[in-house]
């Protein structure tokens, strides 16, 4: 491999070796929704009986919610087809601190504990390094529907009140569409009595996705994916099979791989819906997409700027900003992205112009100059889409580039180096490369691609 610049980090840190100057070819398989998988696996608490979760991707944060659920006394199996969850033992123990503040995401045990026992005791999910990430939204919402919350040296106790055996119906109107208190309130409301709503309510796929698995375990949520969701509470749950939906993000991920690497990749299974947003901009700054159905085929062309601002679904992500930030330092033009969902989104760019990028950062505004080439260099991934935008800026620099800070790429990127490697990038981690054994293989349906009308 060509040099990298002289900056380094000690030998013995976990890192990757990434190549550039790559050029992929090849069918990139995507796993499933890790964002799904986490509120599916907190909602699995809700069942008097076994939940069977398939497409359950092998990540980091997904070992820390079986150990959260494990602390509950759930008992779980995984294989490589399904994650069992039986929740026949639970019991609304505390939760301990030090798993909670490795993963926000299991702060949503709280409503489902909470409509389940009429008590939870979990720790505050603590600050991430993305912003501020408050959860008033999650409490306003649960002493809505009639719990009394507490927060005392850092941990939220939530219970019922005396008289109360099942939380209460009410009517909440989120202030911002947060997907987290959404998730929350939607899981705390099933349970209860009476009819509830949810307006302002976030709409993102995974909403969706839980509200699906809800329904198939006997709930009645009517709305969910719109800004209103309807909830008529039911006494119990029971068990299930339900499919994680595909991640969207990793999705965008490998599409702009693609693109900034200016080569032709197939990638699925992709919900295009789930992923519109996304699609529109990279048609926009040059790249054809064919398609048929759940597979994308795209082609870069000369890539050329163009503006992203992130929103809620059906915007475009805030969590697919960074590695969209990655393109368009390497894009014809001047283009210019603002992060509009979490206030400290922009660790990459740093990272980014030690590579050569011309980016100037104005509070949560970015104008990216695009360069002709980037250079590899020794890189720190600071949070896990920042650390997706560097490796994929290091697979179209020119040398090699040496990427720390691994356990944030591990919590939500599936084998992503193995992915990659098997379409030909050349990615060592700790000296050793890992090649998927079936990203190839599996090409099935790749014929007959036509032109996305949708899209292009
Ligand atoms: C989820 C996703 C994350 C994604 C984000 C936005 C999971 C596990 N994580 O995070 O990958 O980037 O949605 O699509 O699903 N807010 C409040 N008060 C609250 C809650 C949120 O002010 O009580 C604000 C946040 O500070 C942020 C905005 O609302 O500015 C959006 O946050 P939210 O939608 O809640 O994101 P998360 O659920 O944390």
């Amino acid at each position: 491999m060509d040099s990298v610049a002289k900056s380094s980090f000690p030998r013995w840190t976990p890192h990757l070796a990434v190549k550039g100057n790559c050029s992929l070819s090849g069918f990139l398989k995507v796993s499933g929704a890790k964002n799904s998988a986490l509120v599916l696996m907190a909602a699995s608490i809700l069942s008097e009986e076994e939940i069977r979760l398939k497409n359950i991707p092998f990540l980091t944060d997904i070992d820390v919610m079986i150990n959260i659920l494990k602390t509950l006394g759930i008992q779980t199996k995984r294989n490589k087809s399904y994650l069992l969850i039986n929740p026949k033992e639970v019991h609304p123990n505390p939760l301990p601190s030090e798993l909670v503040h490795s993963l926000r995401a299991s702060f949503f045990c709280i409503g489902p504990l909470l409509a389940r026992f009429g008590k939870a005791e979990v720790p505050l999910p603590g600050g991430c390094q993305i912003g501020n990430r408050p959860i008033d939204e999650h409490i306003k919402g649960l002493r809505k529907l009639g719990a009394i919350v507490e927060i005392k040296d850092n941990v939220v106790y939530a219970s019922l009140a005396n008289n109360q055996e099942r939380l209460k119906a009410a009517n909440i109107i989120l202030d911002c569409p947060s997907v987290g208190a959404t998730e929350t309130i939607l899981m705390a409301t099933v349970l209860s009595k009476g009819v509830s709503k949810i307006k302002n309510a976030a709409q993102e796929p995974e909403i969706q996705d839980l509200a699906n698995m809800l329904n198939q375990m006997g709930a009645k949520i009517k709305g969910a994916g719109s800004s209103e969701i309807n909830i008529e509470g039911v006494e119990l749950l029971h068990g299930c099979t339900h499919t994680v939906i595909p991640d969207r993000i990793e999705a965008g991920t490998l599409l702009i791989a693609a693109a900034i690497t200016r080569s032709s990749l197939i990638v699925g299974p992709i919900i295009q819906d789930h992923l519109f947003a996304v699609l529109k901009k990279l048609d926009a700054c040059g790249c054809t997409l064919l398609s048929n159905g759940d597979l994308i085929k795209i082609i870069p062309g000369e890539i050329n700027s163009v503006d992203i601002t992130t929103n809620p679904f059906p915007g475009f992500p805030s969590d697919l900003q960074a590695p969209f930030m990655a393109l368009m330092a390497t894009a014809k033009g001047v283009s210019k992205i603002t992060e509009n969902i979490f206030e400290n989104r922009m660790q990459h760019v740093e990272e980014l112009k030690k590579m050569g990028a011309s980016i100037r950062l104005n509070g949560s505004i970015a104008e990216i100059k695009g360069v002709p080439e980037l250079q590899g260099h020794y890189l720190e991934g600071k949070d896990l889409r920042s650390s997706a935008a560097i490796v994929l800026a290091s697979l179209a620099a020119k040398g090699e580039s040496k990427i720390s800070g691994l356990h944030h790429l591990d919590r939500g990127y599936e084998e992503l180096e193995e992915k990659l490697n098997g379409v030909g990038a050349f990615i060592v981690r700790n000296q050793k490369q890992i090649v998927a054994k079936d990203v190839s293989a599996n090409l099935l349906n790749c014929d007959n691609l036509t032109i996305n009308q949708e899209v292009a």
